[in-house]
């Protein structure tokens, strides 16, 4: 009797990113040229939850790879980690179609779920990394992140434009979550005047006088205008919900004698474009490589594992490990952005 093939599904989950589309179609191409079968599980593990699972061709993931979203669709089930039923129902949708193994393409809320998954039912589970936020500690870079550090720059450079044209100071917010890197790449790609990190764990008059020096500084070399970047985690912090763009850009235009100089600020939120739009290059040669890991991973009967890559090396690191890992930002690249916005 012929040996059933192994069957293997995807689904994207959490937040979306630019990229997770490559990876989709990467998973599926690697796994159907060693002879697995896919399965697409819709709207992450509400789709599991709900059994919104349909099998995937070779042709089902073309025209893709430059899309940003995910064709799969995305949503966020907290009730996954709570509710034992809701979990049952997950399983039972995976043992109903035979899935044996499961690529679940997200962050760290994600991961956590596959753990419990693989834990509970026995079905394999590879984590691959999408999230514009390059939270995770275990991995360099995250499948989104490049992209939407471009996404930020391309909204800083329209910004300086017309920050330049009026001689005015851009207070401007990026997303990250409580992870301050897409403020600090961006922030460096954009030639910014001062970037406002969570990790630093400052109050709102710590900031304010921070601002103050390296406006002062830019302005006193000639600089007619300004770029302050400030990743969202930090107003997120206990006490600090005040402590908006708006707030930073009124404060100024009230202290304008604080700087030195005439300051007419004004604040941006860049929102939620950053997680759209066509993954980069590098987003998308990532994605691939990374869903090609996760496939190997399963045709050796591996589980519980997440793909990263490290010093431009793939590299499969343990989730439970992987999530208990503490993200740090570079104190390099803090240091280097003070530097060349002296
Ligand atoms: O995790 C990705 C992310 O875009 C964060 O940067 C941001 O804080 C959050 O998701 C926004 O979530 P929502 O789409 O639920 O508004």
């Amino acid at each position: 009797m012929e040996k059933a093939k192994k069957r293997i599904g995807i689904l994207t989950s959490g937040g979306d990113a630019p990229g997770m589309n490559a990876a989709v179609r990467a998973v599926v191409r690697s796994a159907l040229y060693h002879g697995m079968e896919v399965y697409g599980i819709r709207d992450g593990f509400v789709g599991l939850k709900s059994d919104d699972v349909s099998p995937l061709d070779a042709g089902s993931v073309g025209d893709i790879i430059h899309r940003g979203g995910t064709i799969l669709g995305t949503a966020r089930l907290p009730e996954f980690a709570t509710d034992e039923n809701v979990r049952q129902e997950c399983y039972a949708t995976l043992k109903k179609h035979r899935i044996d193994g499961l690529v679940v393409c997200g962050g760290d809320g994600s991961f956590r779920g596959a753990n419990v998954l693989q834990h509970e039912s026995g079905v394999n589970a590879i984590g691959l990394p999408g999230t514009i936020d390059n939270d995770l500690a275990y991995t360099d870079y995250t499948i989104g992140f490049d992209t939407a550090i471009n996404t930020c720059m391309e909204n800083i450079n329209k910004l300086r434009d017309t920050m330049a044209s009026h001689g005015r100071v851009s207070v401007v917010e990026v997303m990250g979550r409580d992870c301050g890197d897409l403020a600090v790449y961006a922030g460096i790609a954009a030639g910014s005047d001062a970037i406002l990190l969570p990790e630093m764990r400052w109050n709102d008059q710590k900031w304010l006088r921070y601002i103050v020096t390296k406006l002062s500084q830019s302005f006193g070399r000639g600089k007619k205008y300004g770029i302050i970047v400030m990743a969202e985690g930090i107003h997120m912090q206990p006490g600090m919900g005040h402590f908006t763009v708006d707030y930073i850009a009124s404060w100024l235009n009230h202290n304008q004698g604080s700087v030195g100089h005439k300051v007419d600020a004004r604040g941006s939120v860049i929102g939620h474009v950053q997680r759209g739009g066509s993954p980069s290059s590098a987003d998308r040669i990532l994605a691939a490589r990374m869903g090609e890991c996760a496939v190997d991973a399963l045709r050796e009967g591996k589980s519980n594992l997440c793909v990263g890559i490290r010093n431009n090396k793939i590299i499969t690191v343990d989730i439970t490990k992987a999530v208990s890992m503490k993200k740090k930002v570079s104190k390099h690249l803090i240091s280097l952005a003070d530097i060349l916005s002296h």
